[in-house]
């Protein structure tokens, strides 16, 4: 049976993000696959200490992180996987702190140095980004989070394998906007959206989880 394995990058367990990967999941779910749900946050773990290990030529560590933390075996876990989702909010137009420390960890191993053919990889996985933001479409270009988020997808596609970019804008932050201090010029219509994720969007996702195991 095919495994995908979804790995989420912000700490709120009921946000836009989380909501994306569980679509994703439930697509993938229909098109038959095993799946698996991870939140960065359950998680104690390091950033990358560049201690090259993982590129060591005839050693055990060759393309396997060395760290001995939380990561170690989730990323055993997504080694026996088929199709990675990772998902992310923006933070500052990048992926959030825990998804860059995760995927410096997951990605460099990988990484081959040029040595085509030859690389750590353990197979051409299936993969794809998802990232949610509250600034709107025209925001995603004019501020370089388009350019940023299409680099890191095909940094995801060269060593993990191809990758599929969705990108949500405009989300909703707040379930009352009343409480907070907010007065951008969408807090109108966010304040008094009904259904706080578009069903077209909750859409896409699925339809993400299942062209992943079907295609
Ligand atoms: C620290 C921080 C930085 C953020 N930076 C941006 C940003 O640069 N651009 C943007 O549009 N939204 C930004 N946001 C908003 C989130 O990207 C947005 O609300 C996202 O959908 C949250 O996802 P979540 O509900 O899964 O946590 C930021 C939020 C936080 C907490």
């Amino acid at each position: 049976m095919i495994k995908l394995i979804a790995v989420c990058g912000s700490a709120r367990k009921q946000g836009n993000t989380t909501k994306m990967l569980h679509q994703v999941i439930e697509g993938a779910k229909s098109a038959g696959a095993e799946t698996e749900f991870v939140n960065l946050f359950d998680l104690n773990y390091k950033d990358c200490i560049s201690c090259y290990a993982c590129k060591l030529k005839n050693r055990a560590s060759f393309g396997h992180c060395m760290l001995n933390d939380d990561l170690k075996p989730l990323l055993q876990r997504i080694e026996q996987s088929d199709v990675i989702v990772l998902g992310s909010p923006i933070y500052y137009g990048n992926l959030s702190g825990h998804m860059r420390s995760f995927t410096d960890r997951l990605l460099f191993q990988y990484l081959d140095y040029g040595a085509k053919g030859r690389g750590p990889k353990p197979k051409n996985f299936k993969t794809a980004l998802i990232v949610t933001m509250n600034g709107n479409n025209e925001t995603y270009v004019k501020r370089g989070i388009r350019d940023t988020m299409v680099n890191f997808s095909e940094m995801m596609s060269h060593t993990l394998g191809s990758c599929e970019l969705l990108t949500f804008t405009n989300t909703v932050l707040f379930d009352d906007y009343s409480k907070y201090v907010y007065q951008m010029p969408d807090i109108k219509e966010k304040s008094s959206r009904v259904e706080k994720i578009p069903p077209e969007d909750l859409k896409k996702a699925f339809d993400l989880g299942f062209r992943l195991i079907k295609s």
